[in-house]
């Protein structure tokens, strides 16, 4: 399918690797020109030469958390393409644990990274887009958004801010040719998971403590998800890019499942 996209210029954030890395890499596949933005420089410049292959990419080393960080990495991606059509909020990371076991800098930290890094980045780039007449935001949530679990208490809070956010900003700037949406993930194998999820799986499954992380991946997702299997990231990057995409021209407010079935993971 020709997602009709070709020229178009993007944003993805936390795309160094995980999900973000086969998002950029879809929207590069499809034409697109890309900012790739994460904190580590050397992740970063490696995830570059990776996806040089597959066409135009630029890199900005940022913490998407810190103040004055969304406006200098949209002045970076206009001045590298000249435009601005895509923005892909995915930079962030899980935080497993309930309220009573969290501190105030845990909520803190977490809402940063997550929500206010997004509001951000959509107040900066959203005047490029309303230039152009033409814009697409990708907002990456949880499918915990939707069906909390106390087990990840801060993540969940945040995922439905970030859903609701998604709808009333899509209200927003419908009319001004922007269509803004949510993927609610589910348990994707990625190095957030082996570094935030898994020790806090083996925690409750101590039977499980001489699997490898990848067969304690496997176990829980074979348990929690009715398809069977973890996630991949390329298959939230083929959503992602459908709704960054002109394909996509009647879906916005929307949070989508992409979680296999699964209403939880841990
Ligand atoms: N994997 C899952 O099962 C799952 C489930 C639900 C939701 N999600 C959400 O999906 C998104 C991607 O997750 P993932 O699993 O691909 O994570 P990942 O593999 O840990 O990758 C996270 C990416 O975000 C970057 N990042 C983290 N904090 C950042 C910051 N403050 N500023 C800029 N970049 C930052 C990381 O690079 P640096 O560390 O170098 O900055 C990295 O490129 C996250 O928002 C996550 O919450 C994932």
């Amino acid at each position: 399918m020709d997602l009709e996209i070709k020229g178009r210029a993007a944003i993805v954030t936390g795309a160094s690797t995980g999900i973000g890395l086969a998002v950029a890499r879809e929207l590069m596949e499809n034409g697109v020109s890309v900012l790739i933005v994460a904190r580590d420089q050397t992740r970063l410049e490696a995830a570059k030469r990776d996806l040089a292959s597959f066409g135009n990419v630029q890199a900005y080393a940022a913490d998407v958390s810190s103040a004055g960080a969304a406006e200098k990495i949209v002045e970076s991606a206009i001045r590298h393409f000249g435009q601005l059509s895509i923005l892909v909020n995915n930079a962030g990371r899980a935080h497993a644990g309930g309220l009573m076991a969290s501190t105030e800098d845990d909520w803190n930290d977490m809402a940063n990274v997550k929500l206010t890094a997004m509001r951000r980045l959509c107040k900066a780039g959203i005047p490029q887009m309303q230039k152009n007449g033409w814009g697409r935001i990708v907002n990456m949530s949880s499918i915990g958004g939707i069906y909390p679990n106390p087990k990840l208490l801060i993540s969940h809070v945040l995922s439905a801010a970030i859903n609701n956010l998604t709808k009333s900003l899509a209200l927003e700037v419908a009319a001004d040719g922007i269509l803004v949406n949510a993927i609610g993930i589910g348990a994707v194998a990625t190095d957030n998971w082996s570094f935030n999820m898994i020790p806090a799986v083996r925690r409750t499954r101590p039977e499980w403590n001489d699997l490898s992380d990848d067969d304690v991946l496997a176990r829980i997702s074979a348990e929690k998800t009715p398809i069977g299997r973890a996630g991949e990231p390329k298959d939230i990057a083929a959503i992602a890019a459908f709704l960054a995409s002109n394909r996509n021209g009647f879906v916005t407010g929307d949070t989508i499942e992409a979680s296999g079935g699964a209403d939880r993971f841990m």
